[in-house]
């Protein structure tokens, strides 16, 4: 069955809601059960300064949002690259083996909401490299 972090985490989720301006946004989902999770987060100095999310799925999913939430605030963005799927549902002392797939969702939408972070910047920097008129 759960364990008392996951019952936690889902009756108490934290980080719930949508940060306004973000600057990163991921949203993935599961094909198979048709559960979405969206991450919104700001960075700054490459520090995760906020980090939020919404969750339309499963206990264990709104669980592994939470958790992965706390885990990765305050990190670097390399070290919030890095935690991994498996390391969300260790963090919640395990999920029952037919709910494991529940935690791909968490970590796999922060990667998301990463990566299109790192685009932004990217973006940005070739718009200021245009602006400049230099290279
Ligand atoms: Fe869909 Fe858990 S059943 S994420």
């Amino acid at each position: 069955m759960y364990s008392e972090k996951v019952i936690d985490h889902f009756n108490n989720p934290r980080n719930v809601g949508e940060i306004p301006d973000a600057d990163g946004i991921g949203q993935v989902g599961n094909a198979k059960c048709g559960d979405i999770m969206k991450i919104s987060l700001s960075v700054e100095n490459n520090i995760i300064k906020d980090i939020k999310f919404k969750t339309f799925g499963c206990g264990a999913a709104v669980a592994t949002s939470s958790m992965v939430t706390e885990m990765v605030k305050g990190k670097t963005v390399e070290e919030a690259m890095a935690v991994s799927n498996r390391a969300v549902a260790e963090a919640l002392g395990g999920l029952p083996g037919e709910k494991l797939h529940c935690s791909n969702l968490a970590a796999d939408a922060v990667h998301a909401a990463l990566d299109d972070y790192v685009e932004k910047q990217g973006t940005m920097a070739k718009k200021g490299i245009a602006f400049d008129g230099q290279t």
